[in-house]
């Protein structure tokens, strides 16, 4: 390891980007906050505190308009129906304030990007980006101008069904695809009437949700939730969210929708955060299952202590505010501190100089830049797990291929989760891909074998084996249906559904190369199919134009990137399993594994240190890996000191070559280690992490900063700390293989 020398280029690891979305009237926009707040009564007030679920042009719902009842609606899609609400809310409400329409809108809304579990796994934020910023331009063209993403929240936990639309495990690498996220759904000006209003969700540790079931309790120490959970959060007020939403779970026994030091403490005091904060839906009412509300009243009282600006389909604030701020429980203090909430979020979206939606001829869907995005981010997201003897790529090796397995060709399924206004018509399969693009050099044999991804009905797999037979190479389409992953769809065992293991290894024993392709929405525990297989490429849901996108991977026109953004364990046992674990007292060693333990053997016989007898203390596959079509090597780590002060950045530096024979990507990341401190520290932590090309034989030097702040952790006494001592750092391509190096903090 050499000392950097002389000055250099630093390569910062990711900014997180704090464009500024404000106009620079916000003073006079506070007047005019004022100057509206002072004429209206107060149930006008508690009206914009309410979000109602679109009813279309009901007397219900436009008696609640014209009555200034309502501030928000969501779900409502149709152009014509939200202005001719918005009408009767500027022109017939006695204060003429505009409705936010919402919706959510996570990965797509016609044109449908991988789900965001696949988008982390580009490690290219610029895909994230693009992705809202189409998403943005299709979705408020029907006059949808908020939506309900990025959901920005840090989990561990495969089996969690809301893992398919988070960024995955890691706090640096969501916080930088959630702020690309912002950046992408609000553009340059959120005043533009193509621009979304973003909400970062769930605020906040749903991610921590005791056994991965969904809603439940989350017990979260304070130093977790700060070094954790928050920062992505903390990003997302830096990249000026405009929204945020709360969660459902409690923390510690305190739901999100009642908890005054997380929604004012700190997202308020803290980070001064002037944003509006809405609650999940039905999250006030859901405060009296929690047990911490007797009734709804006393939900509406709890919810408004704790600073929710808007009740999402709850009835709570509509039914209790009034009488509860004329009791003197609730003060109009804190109801004028919402609605100025609100109020400044319709001003810095544009609704009052610009409340309608220009209804087009035709709908902005499917443009040849959005499915050219859809389809670059498709092949992004795809990581590369195994290529024995590099059976990928396949062109100009084989005559013929089988397709085969029941995600061969499921266009509602490869879309994933989260997208209600995806059009599976619109959907590419990779079979309809490899018989479009590539049936002029091979000749394709189809045959499901299964026909959806839970089918156990053995019938089909003769047909797929026979198939298989007559080719020189397999395709073994594998994963999830869509309904198996997303919002209150966790899995207790996280295996391939169905037959589908049966139906691989039947076309193993054909003797043929079989490539296994999964799309799913979650890691799933596939350490049987990963042997079984020469080749595997996890695709999570790729979205719209997955199909191309798994067809070029395969084909050769395009090379494998993708980094896997979450751990992948080897049996669900292990969960939760990461890679920034703590050392524990007794780290594996000796490991000793169930089926070698000798009958007989006695208690003492073999160790007595932190694993599983079944599956040993190793993951199946470690955060941040995936392979490449070529091959890449990390020398000359250097660094600018071996000890810096507690004020002083360091700088580190490696070379990357392409030691292989084809261009590719590979992502450098850099991780971090405090070895001794106030509380035992994750064993490493990602700090940085940048995606560079590489010609065959082509070299990088790959440089980063480090700053104190990144060093810095959360102690036992809430205090954010950088504490003198022994640090290590690496550069490398995952969490379990890089360079390294030492040096110290004074
Ligand atoms: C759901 C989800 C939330 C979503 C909201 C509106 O229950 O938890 O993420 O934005 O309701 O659909």
């Amino acid at each position: 390891m050499k000392l950097l020398n002389g000055s250099i280029l630093l390569f910062s690891a990711c900014i997180l980007c704090t464009c500024s979305l404000r106009n620079d009237n916000s003073s006079s926009e506070e007047k005019k906050i004022n100057a509206f707040l002072s004429r209206m009564t107060l149930e006008e007030k508690i009206g914009q505190m309410n979000q109602l679920t679109g009813m279309g042009l009901s007397n219900d719902m436009t008696g609640l308009v014209r009555a200034g009842k309502i501030g928000s609606i969501l779900n409502e899609l149709d152009v014509n129906t939200i202005n001719e609400l918005q009408r009767i809310a500027v022109e017939e409400s006695r204060m003429g304030i505009p409705l936010i329409f919402g919706r959510d809108i996570i990965h797509g809304f016609k044109t449908i990007f991988p789900i965001p579990l696949g988008q982390a796994a580009s490690w290219n934020p610029q895909v994230a980006e693009n992705g809202a910023r189409i998403a943005a331009l299709e979705a408020s063209s029907t006059g949808i101008r908020w939506t309900f993403a990025p959901m920005i929240d840090v989990t561990r936990d495969p089996r969690w069904g809301r893992v398919a639309e988070s960024c995955g495990e890691d706090p640096y690498l969501v916080s930088v695809m959630g702020v690309a996220m912002i950046k992408g759904f609000q553009g340059d000006d959120l005043s533009s009437p193509s621009s979304l209003a973003a909400c970062a969700k769930h605020f906040a540790a749903y991610g921590a949700t005791e056994s991965g079931k969904d809603y439940n309790t989350t017990w979260v120490p304070e130093s977790q939730l700060r070094d954790v959970f928050l920062p992505p959060f903390k990003a997302a007020v830096e990249a000026q969210a405009a929204t945020f939403m709360c969660s459902f779970n409690d923390i510690n026994g305190i739901p999100s929708a009642a908890n005054e030091y997380l929604n004012k403490n700190i997202l308020r005091d803290e980070w001064h955060y002037d944003g509006m904060l809405v609650s999940d839906w039905g999250a006030i009412d859901q405060l009296i299952p929690h047990g911490i509300a007797a009734d709804l009243k006393e939900a509406a009282l709890k919810a408004a202590h704790a600073g929710i600006d808007m009740d999402m389909m709850g009835y709570a604030y509509t039914n209790h505010l009034e009488a509860l701020v004329q009791s003197g429980a609730v003060s109009e203090k804190a109801i004028d501190e919402a609605v100025r909430n609100i109020l400044r979020l319709k001003f810095r979206m544009g609704l009052f100089d610009n409340p309608y939606t220009t209804a087009l001829d035709t709908a902005p869907y499917y443009s040849e830049d959005a499915l050219q995005k859809a389809h670059h981010a498709a092949i992004e997201s795809v990581v590369l797990l195994k290529n024995k003897n590099n059976v990928l790529p396949l062109l100009d090796k084989i005559k013929t291929v089988a397709v085969v397995g029941p995600l061969s060709d499921a266009p509602a399924d490869q879309l994933g989760t989260w997208c209600f206004d995806a059009e599976p018509q619109h959907s590419i399969t990779p079979l309809a891909a490899i018989q479009h693009e590539y049936a002029q050099q091979v000749k394709v044999i189809a045959k499901k074998g299964l026909t959806y991804s839970r089918d156990k009905n053995p019938q089909g797999i003769a047909q797929a084996v026979a198939a298989a037979q007559q080719a020189d190479v397999v395709l073994f389409f594998a994963g999830e249906e869509a309904v198996l992953s997303g919002e209150a769809r966790s899995r207790a065992s996280i295996h391939l559904p169905g037959a589908q293991t049966d139906l691989l290894k039947a076309l193993k024993k054909t003797g043929k190369p079989v490539v296994l392709i999964v799309m799913a929405g979650r890691p799933l525990t596939i350490q049987e199919e990963v042997a079984e297989a020469d080749a595997v490429l996890y695709a999570f849901h790729g979205g719209t134009m997955a199909g191309p996108a798994l067809a070029d991977l395969i084909f050769g026109k395009a090379v494998p990137s993708g980094k896997l953004p979450i751990t992948f364990p080897r049996l669900v046992g292990q969960v939760p399993i990461y890679y920034a674990h703590k050392n524990t007292g007794r780290p594996a060693s000796n490991i000793d594994l169930i089926d070698d333990i000798p009958v007989g053997a006695a208690q003492t016989s073999i160790g007595f240190t932190s694993y599983h007898l079944d599956a040993g203390d190793s993951p199946l596959f470690p955060f941040g890996f995936g392979l490449s079509y070529t091959t890449f090597e990390y020398s000359d780590l250097q660094l600018s000191s071996t000890t810096i002060n507690k004020n002083e950045n360091l700088s580190v530096a490696c070379t990357v070559k392409n030691t292989g024979s084809r261009e590719g990507a590979e992502v450098v990341q850099l991780y971090t280690g405090d070895l001794v401190a106030s509380l035992a520290r994750p064993v490493k932590e990602l700090k940085g992490f940048t995606k560079i090309i590489l010609q065959p034989g082509e070299s990088k030097e790959v440089r980063f900063t480090i700053t104190p702040e990144q060093l810095s952790f959360w102690n036992h006494d809430n205090q954010l700390v950088l504490e003198s001592g022994d640090f290590r750092v690496w550069i490398g391509e995952s969490s379990a293989k890089g360079l390294e190096a030492n040096f110290s903090v004074k």
